[in-house]
């Protein structure tokens, strides 16, 4: 089932998450959910604050051609970064049409809990490091745009109130 996204600004996007203590039906269906919505919206990543729910839950794919390799991670961690930046344009699927350069750690170790229950890690690079950074942020409440400087944020935030108008009007 596709959700709607939330639109910056909203308070639920600026929560702390809650850890998921066990996974459930209702988790592995929201992780499905989400899936459904990243792909049909179409964006790489999606944390579950974008579609309301304040649970530290993320889905990405960042393959852009050639066969789909959907992850959804419950309670990710970075246990590791990289001293090498790498600098990305980013975008958010809750700031649309929106895009700045962040650096970030260009390399990372994410452990996580997997639909399955296991605990799994990997070390993520180039694009798919970026990715899970943002969408991680996202459980702390933090958007790409508060790496920005204040002007260049608050443009960007007026946008997306003026957006919002629009959509409420339409
Ligand atoms: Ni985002």
């Amino acid at each position: 089932m596709i959700r709607p996204i939330l639109i910056h600004p909203d308070p639920r996007l600026k929560k702390l998450c809650d850890p998921v203590a066990e996974i459930t039906p209702e988790i592995q269906r929201l992780a499905a959910d989400m899936l459904e919505t990243m792909y049909d919206a179409p964006g790489i990543g999606l944390a579950a604050p974008q579609v309301g729910v304040t649970k530290r839950v993320i889905v990405m794919d960042c393959i852009k051609e050639g066969d789909p390799e959907p992850m959804a991670l419950v309670n990710p961690e970075v246990i590791w970064s990289s001293e090498d930046l790498s600098t990305y344009e980013e975008g958010c699927l809750s700031i649309p049409d929106q895009y700045a350069e962040v650096k970030r750690p260009a390399e990372v170790q994410v452990r996580w809990l997997g639909l399955d229950g296991q605990v799994q890690e990997r070390q993520f690079a180039g694009l798919w490091a970026t990715c899970v950074q943002h969408e991680i942020d996202h459980l702390d409440g933090k958007l790409f745009i508060d790496y920005l400087g204040p002007l260049k944020r608050q443009m960007i935030t007026r946008k997306m109130e003026k957006l919002k108008r629009e959509r409420a009007r339409a």
